[in-house]
């Protein structure tokens, strides 16, 4: 019998984690696998993030993912993990057509997905839907500064907040997320010096991706720093490793033992 006591992340550790200067650690997950690695290695946070729409699913953005991709994929990570606390990344639409809509998806991602809590985008026009989310005791990571789902209108991928009025506005938002009863809140692709400015001014814990050393954790998405997604790598990702060429060199060999018949050996032969 496995003896070993495994101690949940809770909401307050991560609230807490800000006051006392510990980095919070957040990795994306999606599948059984990876999640499961990814969870006995440490990690805070696992993000069943809509990027999965990208690195697992091959679409063009994240724009074109469902809830009932994400559910699908949320309920393989909640099989894997004992540790790490889970939020379910709300796609695209799930939370913008009515208040009524963004509940039931919401509450699917608690109910159906087994995770701890829901990440959302946006800053002014979430702020209502955070604190009725609260209110009905679904916990809300926020998300601004480069927002996928509006890579339409943002017209790209690009770092937002470096003129004066966006990061004046980056700041007020980050102060109402928390107010509306946010409990942490992503800053993605933000000038270091704002993402700092931000952190250091707001009660509830920043995590960065792309906003430099001083926000209170840090993200990735675990495709891109274990090499495993090639179709483009932004500047702030550091691959850790290159899955991708292990894999295929390991296919490679496969297929040339199989050719030539040196793959089932008699040790492999019954
Ligand atoms: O979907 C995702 O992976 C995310 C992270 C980049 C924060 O939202």
């Amino acid at each position: 019998m496995d003896t070993k006591i495994i101690k949940k992340i809770t909401l307050d550790y991560i609230k807490q984690a800000k006051s006392s200067n510990t980095k919070i650690t957040m990795l994306t997950g999606y599948n059984y696998p990876m999640a499961k690695y990814i969870d006995e290695s440490g990690i805070d946070i696992i993000l069943v993030g809509d990027s999965l729409g990208m690195v697992e699913l091959g679409y063009e953005s994240t724009l074109p993912v469902t809830m009932d991709e994400m559910i699908h994929h949320a309920k393989a990570v909640k099989r894997a993990v004992k540790r790490a606390f889970i939020i379910g990344d709300m796609p695209f639409m799930s939370y913008q057509v009515s208040k009524e809509e963004a509940i039931k998806n919401a509450g699917r991602f608690i109910k159906e997905g087994g995770c701890d809590g829901i990440k959302l985008e946006g800053g002014e026009e979430v702020l209502d839907l955070i604190f009725t989310l609260n209110s009905f005791g679904i916990p809300v990571m926020a998300h601004i500064g480069l927002t996928p789902q509006k890579v339409l209108t943002l017209g790209g991928y690009k770092v937002q907040g470096r003129e004066h009025d966006a990061a004046i506005r980056l700041k007020k938002e980050a102060t109402k997320l928390a107010e509306a009863g946010a409990f942490a809140i992503v800053l993605e692709c933000l000038p270091a010096g704002l993402a700092g400015e931000i952190t250091e001014n707001i009660s509830i814990p920043t995590i960065g991706i792309g906003a430099g050393r001083r926000c209170d954790g840090q993200v990735l998405v675990t495709y891109d720093m274990l090499g495993l997604f090639d179709r483009f790598r932004p500047k702030f990702v550091k691959q850790y490793c290159n899955l991708s060429a292990q894999m295929k060199e390991s296919l490679e060999l496969f297929i040339k033992e199989v050719k030539n018949g040196e793959f089932p050996d008699d040790e492999r032969s019954f």
